[in-house]
């Protein structure tokens, strides 16, 4: 039976703050208890050597996020939970993949260009301080999703444009090598809490404004009491709206004491009081899982132990073949085993898919794009002049997102468009 493969990974470069359990960590343990999903969950630590150049914080982090899944109810034993860098496949997929991506692809990263922008901006060299594992980060994480063939990945927003990357990169090598990989798709929550941190912005490491989950009772109600409210007195009605404390509040209270303190809320509740009870909610949900997490972490070779048979069990089950089969597919092969025939490996291919620009009566300039059978995929809005209905090509085999100039035709749907688009770009 098919089943639906959902994968996501999670950089171990800090340590856990509430933000990532309701944000990340929650919503993935409820999914992973679906009947019919197979998930995989891994801590990308070679991810994190590009965020980190210390080692004693990969380390340290790749320990806490481990147990903090595990404290959060991960069963190992129903979901593939691994290190990264305990597959080797995945730096071996990563140069086969590297080896069909455009470098114009990569340019387009949005975290690679803030660095250059602000670079730019500095009057420094546009890649000062930009190593090429920052500029290859959407090719290693494109791998640790194509290796288990992943179908749906959760991610936050910032991560939509890799996910379109991956995708790109799994059609180029599906074009030039057979179809090999699955197009994974993100899957971005809107109903998943985003939580604001003490000042009310994102809870975020790099605002410094989150609360630790696993901080010790004492600590967690002194980082509650810093977080910033009005100046409203006692007996003061209080918005709810906008207020951090009531947001984390509703992020782990049930909907009906969210209610009673939306009650209290309007009823003008002391903002002293407020804290109390928003500590004593927290407790109540965080410390049974805080006393697994102090366990798990004094026990680190259990937590090692789980890591390793994960991998070794997930490298034998997918990643080893797989990989087998993709060398195989690319000419990494054995030299005693010549094909009969010389073949060429690529698919017999049918007519070419192209982009053809034309001038309709009303004197405007059009383009379409059809694929291998004639089938119309996109045709364009009306251009003025021909330079500009060109550019417009130029730039939709660049890879730039077409809504703006074209619409879908003929019942195509986006992946076919990015599938004969890659297939335009290997020719
Ligand atoms: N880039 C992701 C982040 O920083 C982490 C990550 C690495 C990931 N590899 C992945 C997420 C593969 C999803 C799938 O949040």
């Amino acid at each position: 039976m098919p089943q639906l493969r959902i994968l996501t990974g999670i950089t171990p470069s800090g340590t856990p703050h509430l933000g990532n359990y309701a944000g990340a960590i929650r919503p993935a343990v409820n999914a992973s208890k679906q009947p019919d999903v197979e998930s995989f969950y891994f801590l990308s630590d070679y991810h994190a050597l590009i965020k980190t150049g210390s080692p004693e914080r990969v380390q340290r982090s790749t320990l806490e996020i481990a147990a903090t899944w595990l404290a959060a109810g991960l069963r190992p034993e129903k979901v593939w939970f691994y290190r990264q860098s305990d597959i080797p496949e995945i730096p071996e997929l990563t140069w086969l993949l590297t080896c069909v991506t455009g470098k114009g692809l990569l340019n387009r990263a949005h975290a690679y260009k803030a660095a250059v922008d602000k670079n730019t901006a500095e009057g420094e060299n546009a890649d000062a301080g930009v190593t090429m594992g920052l500029f290859m980060y959407p090719l290693l994480m494109a791998a640790d999703i194509l290796m288990f063939n992943a179908h749906k990945v959760p991610v936050g927003r910032d991560q939509i444009q890799h996910l379109e990357m991956a995708r790109d990169i799994a059609a180029s090598f599906n074009h030039r090598y057979g179809e090999h990989f699955v197009l994974p798709e993100a899957a971005v929550d809107d109903a998943v809490a985003t939580l604001p941190g003490l000042d009310g912005r994102k809870m975020s490491k790099s605002y410094d404004n989150t609360i630790p989950l696993f901080a010790p009772p004492a600590e967690l109600k002194r980082r509650i009491l810093t977080i910033v409210t009005d100046s409203k007195a006692s007996g003061e009605p209080k918005q709810t709206e906008g207020s951090a404390l009531f947001q984390l509040f509703q992020a782990f209270a049930t909907p009906a004491e969210t209610e009673t303190m939306r009650g209290r809320f309007a009823q003008g509740i002391a903002w002293g009081d407020a804290k109390e009870a928003l500590f004593d909610k927290l407790e109540t949900v965080i410390a049974p899982m805080r006393a697994r997490y102090e366990e798990l972490i004094a026990e680190p070779q259990r937590i090692e132990q789980v890591l390793k048979s994960g991998a070794e069990r997930l490298r034998a089950r997918y990643a080893t073949p797989f990989v087998a089969r993709l060398r195989e597919a690319v000419g990494l092969r054995r030299l005693d085993q010549l094909p009969a025939a010389p073949a060429d490996a690529r698919p017999q291919a049918q007519a070419r898919p192209q982009v053809k620009q034309y001038r309709e009566a009303d004197g405007q300039f059009y383009f379409k794009l059809v694929d291998g059978e004639g089938r119309t995929l996109l045709q364009s809005h009306a251009f003025a002049a021909p330079r500009e209905a060109g550019q417009a090509v130029a730039a939709l085999k660049n890879g730039e997102h077409f809504a703006q100039w074209a619409d879908l035709a003929n019942g195509a749907s986006a992946s076919d468009v990015t599938r004969v688009l890659a297939a335009l770009r290997a020719e």
